[in-house]
């Protein structure tokens, strides 16, 4: 069981039959520890009675945002800081949708956009409603802002049918749950970090890049600032929104991220490189663009600083994390890259393969480091994230603890 001991949760209740689930998820929670207050959408309350969360909360159920008495008592910004941590479960395909677009219109979509807590949603529908591309392009946008989805899981479906769309069980949400929970591992540290790719111009309109997306980077970075830590992101050019509490900094060559991190590396304690940094670049980059003319062409490329290398050879260098993005014999390389580089600690993944590493919303990680190892994953990357930087935390931690004796 998850440790919620004293974390405050808001539990947003939406129209569906996976409502009534609800009332014992609240118990669950309350057994874990955890103080829970109840918003319930307009859809919720056709299913189940408010009166049967306040029964068992022994809290007021909070169902309107422009009720005075309520707002009077806790009004919506009150209870949008006041929350450790928001889990919506059942969450309707609408509710869903409205996360998405930032809708304000009642009381659980204005208070998720309130709030600075991690929010968690557990998606309960019809199984073709979970598959329609629009709830689908709805879920994408909802992880890359790091909402975490609970589920949904497989099975038979109060509608009749079979399939993906059933609500978790309440002890599974509540497992998950300790999961997005802020834990301040990094409180009063500095995390840096690099993500996505760089671009390196050929001409003023070409360029050699790679497939990076910046998700496992920005994923990163939220886990960073979850844990306490200040954090300062040097992003290549990707189309992914700035974590809460994260400094972004956009560079578009590897020459401008090298700059970028060595401004900033002396004040770091971790640094994390997990962007795709070109390892060459075009010489002389035409001032003009390239016109067509012979059958074949020749670039001459040199090759970019490695940023990693850099801070790592640095006379105190901070916590050092790589990464090793592989399409063979992954291990080998990595632990090579690892010794090599004179790294802390790399985080090794199969990239050139579906369902894994570069643009997968998914991955896995091989994690070593002098003496020991992890294996993290298959799973979503925000979710990995996570489990990663706990793990660079706790290992962090032991460094610092082993210079102070
Ligand atoms: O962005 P996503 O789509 O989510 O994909 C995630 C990812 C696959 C990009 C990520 O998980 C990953 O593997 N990042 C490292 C990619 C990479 O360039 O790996 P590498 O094995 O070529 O480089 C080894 C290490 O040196 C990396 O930490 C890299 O950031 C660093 N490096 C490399 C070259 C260079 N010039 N400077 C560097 O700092």
């Amino acid at each position: 069981m998850a440790d919620l001991d004293g974390k405050r949760i808001l539990l947003g209740v939406t129209g569906g039959i996976a409502a009534y689930k609800s009332a014992d998820l609240m118990r669950r929670l309350r057994d874990a520890g955890a103080e829970v207050r109840v918003v319930m959408t307009a859809g919720a309350q056709e299913f189940v009675r408010p009166l049967t969360f306040q029964a068992v909360s022994g809290n007021p159920v909070h169902t309107s945002l422009l009720d005075p008495d309520a707002e009077a008592a806790m009004g919506h910004i009150e209870l949008a800081r006041w929350a450790d941590v928001v889990l919506i479960a059942p969450a309707s395909a609408d509710v869903l949708a409205r996360l998405a677009h930032g809708l304000a219109d009642d009381l659980l979509s204005t208070l998720c956009l309130a709030t600075d807590a991690p929010v968690a949603v557990a998606p309960a529908m019809n199984r073709l409603m979970w598959a329609h591309p629009a709830t689908q392009a709805n879920v994408r946008t909802l992880t890359e802002r790091q909402v975490a989805i609970f589920g949904p899981g497989a099975g038979d479906q109060a509608c009749g049918e079979t399939g993906d769309g059933r609500m978790l069980e309440p002890l599974d949400l509540v497992a998950a749950l300790g999961g997005v929970l802020p834990r301040p591992l990094l409180a009063g540290r500095y995390v840096l970090l690099t993500a996505g790719p760089t671009r390196e111009a050929i001409d003023p309109v070409r360029y050699i890049s790679n497939r990076s997306s910046g998700r496992m980077g920005f994923a990163l970075a939220a886990a960073a600032a979850r844990c306490g830590a200040r954090v300062t992101l040097v992003a290549g050019p990707v189309n992914q929104p700035t974590p809460a509490g994260v400094e972004r900094v956009d560079v578009e060559s590897a020459e401008a991220m090298h700059q970028a991190v060595m401004q900033r590396v002396a004040e770091c304690d971790i640094f994390v490189a997990c962007a795709a940094v070109a390892d060459y670049r075009a010489a002389t980059p035409a001032e003009a663009k390239i016109k067509k003319q012979a059958d074949t062409m020749d670039i001459a490329l040199v090759r970019n600083p490695d940023i990693l290398a850099d801070v790592a050879a640095r006379p105190q260098p901070p916590f050092t994390v790589g990464f090793a993005a592989e399409t063979h014999d992954m291990q080998e390389h990595a632990e090579d890259k690892r010794r090599r580089k004179g790294l802390d600690m790399i985080a090794a993944n199969w990239v050139g393969r579906p369902g894994s590493g570069f643009e997968a919303e998914d991955n896995a990680l091989e994690v070593t480091w002098e003496g020991g190892g992890l294996s993290l994953g298959p799973e979503p990357k925000t979710r990995l994230a996570v489990g990663l930087m706990e793990c660079i935390a706790e290992r962090f931690a032991g460094r610092d603890d082993k210079e102070r004796a």
